[in-house]
């Protein structure tokens, strides 16, 4: 099958790959051509872990073409995908469909009239978008059509069919979310748990599940309002889920309690599920933040009671000010204090709604001298906080002279680093873990103050 996706960012370029490694025809549509030119050579311009080999592979094997023409790729495609952002609008929350309207008037522009295609959001979009898309097709599709009819090259009587009968000869639209998560992209548009295909046309779900059918995992086929709003009832539920954990877990620090073994405890009753709980500094990233934001947005526009939304924002908020909180009990304003960890997760060079961003600008304003290490997302910081953090190369030999260590990020190379080397380098014996990677009886048999998440000590 020959496809476009149109967008290469997380959700695009992993699609691209992926298909693309099932040896399907991918173009990839983007407006910048100095990326498209790296992409071309290899650089899927994001981290992201098994990513750049894939898509050098694909690109070897010729089967991922990168352009910035619809009308290459559209007369090839038989389904295109847009996978542009939705960033929440400043203010409102509400997100920020821009980028999926002109990527819609490109298509409508450049559609090829002479086959079908499939036109599918993968991109998280509020219920109802996908019909606007529609429109703004149709829309372009008749402004176009005496110059299709004047072409001979088209099929002039399929075109007056097309107009006829809303142009469903030759497009539908179709949501298809994607579900896959940063750092382990790959793996997850490989294993899904499930495939949600939400059309009005069984022609373009036939399609689509043709192409998906090397997947493993359940295929959901619903109407298209469903398929909308399935992404953003699963993401802000995940989000509830953290939130609670999260409220669980400030709550324990006042009563002593150990909010991991009691999360654990209340997930392995099945109707609750392990997963998803670990306690931290809040969720960030670019999809909870945003989707619970404009979930909360549209549903308050619909008349609909959000207030359990708003809490689950409210909650995420209050733990990375906890965390500050903690900080400023322990080490004295003007303090120096060595930070691990700036992504919002491990693997990632990710910092869009990063709590420990949050958390790092507000000690540096509040007067502590901070110092950063962070395996990949140093650089993004550096664009957004300059010189009012300073940053390191060096993980351990930054730790030297500080009051604490403060970790941010669940890395795997902080999981089993060098306590007794950190311990001899800190001015002060005192490790703030916002991600509860060490056991609270070795940090104390070390002669740490080991100050944890949600657990005594
Ligand atoms: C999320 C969804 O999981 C994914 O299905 C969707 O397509 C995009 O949004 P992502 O943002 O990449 O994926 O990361 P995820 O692993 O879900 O973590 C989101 C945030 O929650 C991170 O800040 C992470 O540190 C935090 N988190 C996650 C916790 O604090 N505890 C957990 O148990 C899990």
């Amino acid at each position: 099958m020959t496809i476009t996706i149109i967008g290469h960012g997380y959700v695009g370029i992993v699609a691209a790959c992926v298909f693309a490694d099932f040896g399907n025809t991918v173009y990839v549509i983007g407006h910048t051509p100095a990326k498209l030119e790296k992409l071309k050579n290899g650089d899927p311009l994001i981290y992201e872990p098994g990513l750049a080999e894939m898509l050098q592979k694909n690109t070897r094997a010729g089967r991922m073409i990168f352009t910035t023409e619809y009308d290459e790729a559209l007369k090839e495609s038989s389904i295109v995908f847009s996978c542009v952002g939705t960033p929440p609008t400043p203010g409102t929350g509400e997100a920020d469909l821009s980028q999926v309207y002109t990527v819609a008037k490109q298509i409508g522009a450049h559609l090829d009239p002479s086959h079908f295609t499939v036109v599918s959001c993968k991109s998280t979009v509020p219920v109802g978008t996908n019909y606007e898309v529609k429109k703004i097709i149709e829309k372009e599709l008749v402004a176009r059509s005496d110059v299709m009819l004047s072409q001979t090259k088209h099929d002039a009587s399929l075109v007056r069919q097309a107009q006829s009968d809303s142009w469903s000869h030759i497009f539908a639209v179709a949501s298809c979310p994607e579900f896959l998560r940063e750092g382990t992209g790959i793996h997850d548009t490989l294993n899904p748990d499930r495939t949600i295909i939400g059309s009005d046309s069984q022609k373009a779900i036939d399609i689509l599940l043709e192409l998906h059918k090397p997947l493993p995992g359940e295929r959901v086929v619903t109407n298209i309002p469903s398929a909308e709003l399935i992404k953003y009832a699963s993401n802000s539920l995940l989000a509830t889920k953290l939130s609670f954990a999260n409220m669980i877990s400030l709550f324990a620090e006042k009563v002593g309690a150990d909010a991991p073994s009691v999360l654990r405890a209340v997930g392995l009753d099945n109707r609750i599920g392990t997963k998803n709980l670990d306690v931290s500094i809040g969720y960030g990233g670019a999809c909870f933040p945003k989707d619970v934001q404009a979930l909360t947005a549209t549903g308050r526009s619909e008349g609909v009671d959000v207030s359990l939304l708003e809490a689950v924002e409210k909650v995420n908020v209050l733990v990375w000010k906890n965390y500050v909180a903690k900080v400023k009990r322990l080490v004295k304003v003007g303090g120096k204090l060595a930070v691990w960890g700036l992504a919002f997760k491990a693997n990632t060079d990710d910092i869009r709604f990063a709590p420990a961003v949050k958390i790092v600008e507000q000690l540096a304003k509040d007067g502590y001298q901070i110092v950063t290490y962070d395996p990949a997302a140093m650089p993004n910081v550096k664009k957004q906080l300059g010189d009012l953090i300073t940053y390191s190369e060096k993980q351990y030999e930054m730790i030297e002279g500080a009051d604490a260590l403060c970790i941010l990020t669940e890395w795997n190379e902080f999981k089993q680093a060098d306590l007794v080397k950190i311990k001899k380098i800190l001015k002060n014996p005192l490790v703030i873990d916002g991600r509860n990677l060490y056991e609270v009886q070795k940090m104390k048999d070390l002669g740490f103050t080991y100050i944890s998440t949600g657990r005594k000590g």
